[in-house]
C-alpha cells in the first residue's frame, strides 16, 4: 500500500515511516523539507497523488491558543481537500486522549476540531487517540517546577512509548477504516505525580516531586483518573516505564 506520512519528520511520524517501510510498504514522509507545507498547502496535492493511505502526524509549532487553533483547522482543511481528489482510502489522524475534556484550551479545541472534520469529510477514516508519550515525561515535570519543587497531582495516566504508538498507527494503517476513535496507550497506569519522580529518578535529576492535587496538568488542566485515561477500544503498548528508562538509548523530547 502507498502511504503518505504528514509530519514524517516528527518524534511520532518519524517512528511510523521506519515501522510502515520494515513492514514493506511504500511510504512518504511529507516534510516541510521536501516541499510540503500542510498551512499553506504547497505540494499536497502532487504528495497525495498516488497515496491510499493518509497519516497525519503534524504538530502545531505554538502552543498559544489561537496559533494551535488555526494549526489544526488549516491544516486538516487543506489535507483533506487534497485527499479527496486524489481517492485516499483511509485518513489516519494522530489526536490524544482526553482531548474532549481538555477543552478550556486554544490547542485541545484545534485538535477537537481537526477530529470533527475528518469525521465530517466523508473520507473513510480512524481518530487515533494517544495517552501522554514516556518522551514527554521532563516537559511535564518542566511545566509543574517551582525552584528545586514538583508539584504534580496523583491522577492516573497511561503513559506510552512512542515507538508503541508508531507501531499502533501502522497496525491500523493496515487494517479497515474504524470510522470512529482508538485509544492508544501504555501496558500500564501511572500517577502522574509517580511519573514524573520515576523519570527525574532515571535522570539523576535532583528535583522533589510532591503530590499535590491542587495542582493543574500542564499547568492548565484539573484532572482526575478519568481525564487521560482512555474509554474506547484501545491498542495497548508492551513497553514498560521502568524498562523504558533503564534503556540508555531512550530520548526525551
Ligand atoms: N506529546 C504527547 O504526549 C502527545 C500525546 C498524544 C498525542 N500527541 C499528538 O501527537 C502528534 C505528533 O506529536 P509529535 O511529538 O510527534 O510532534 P513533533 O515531533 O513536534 O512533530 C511535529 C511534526 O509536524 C510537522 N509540521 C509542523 N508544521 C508543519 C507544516 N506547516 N507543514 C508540514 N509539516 C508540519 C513538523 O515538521 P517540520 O520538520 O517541517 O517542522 C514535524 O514533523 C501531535 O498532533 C500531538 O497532538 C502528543
Amino acid at each position: 500500500m502507498q502511504v503518505v506520512v504528514f509530519g514524517g519528520s516528527g518524534l511520532i511520524g518519524s517512528k511510523v515511516v521506519d515501522v510502515l517501510q520494515a513492514q514493506g510498504h511504500t511510504v512518504i514522509a511529507a516534510t516541510r523539507k521536501q516541499g510540503v507545507d500542510v498551512v499553506t498547502g504547497e505540494g499536497l496535492a502532487a504528495v497525495l497523488q498516488n497515496a491510499e493511505i493518509v497519516i497525519d502526524t503534524t504538530d502545531a509549532p505554538s502552543f498559544e491558543d489561537n496559533a494551535a487553533r488555526s494549526f489544526f483547522e488549516t491544516a486538516t482543511g487543506n489535507i483533506i481537500a487534497a485527499a479527496k481528489n486524489s481517492g485516499v482510502r483511509h485518513y489516519i489522524a494522530l489526536s490524544v486522549v482526553g482531548t474532549h475534556k481538555l477543552q478550556n484550551s486554544g490547542y485541545f479545541q484545534g485538535k477537537l476540531k481537526q477530529e470533527a472534520l475528518i469525521k465530517a469529510s466523508g473520507i473513510p477514516y480512524t481518530i487515533a487517540r494517544a495517552t501522554q508519550f514516556y518522551e514527554f515525561v521532563l516537559l511535564i515535570a518542566q511545566a509543574a517546577t517551582t525552584g528545586q519543587q514538583v508539584r504534580l497531582p496523583s491522577a492516573k495516566l497511561q503513559p506510552i512509548a512512542a515507538i508503541d504508538v508508531a507501531t499502533a498507527i501502522a497496525e491500523i494503517a493496515a487494517s479497515n477504516a474504524y470510522n470512529g476513535i482508538v485509544d492508544i496507550a501504555g501496558p500500564e497506569q501511572i500517577a502522574l505525580s509517580e511519573f514524573a519522580r520515576s523519570a527525574l529518578l532515571a535522570q539523576q535529576d535532583a528535583r522533589e516531586v510532591i503530590t499535590d492535587e491542587s495542582a493543574l496538568y500542564v499547568q492548565t488542566f484539573k484532572i482526575d483518573d478519568t481525564t487521560l485515561t482512555p474509554e474506547y477500544h484501545t491498542l495497548l503498548g508492551t513497553t514498560h516505564l521502568q524498562a523504558w528508562l533503564a534503556d540508555p538509548s531512550r530520548t526525551f523530547k
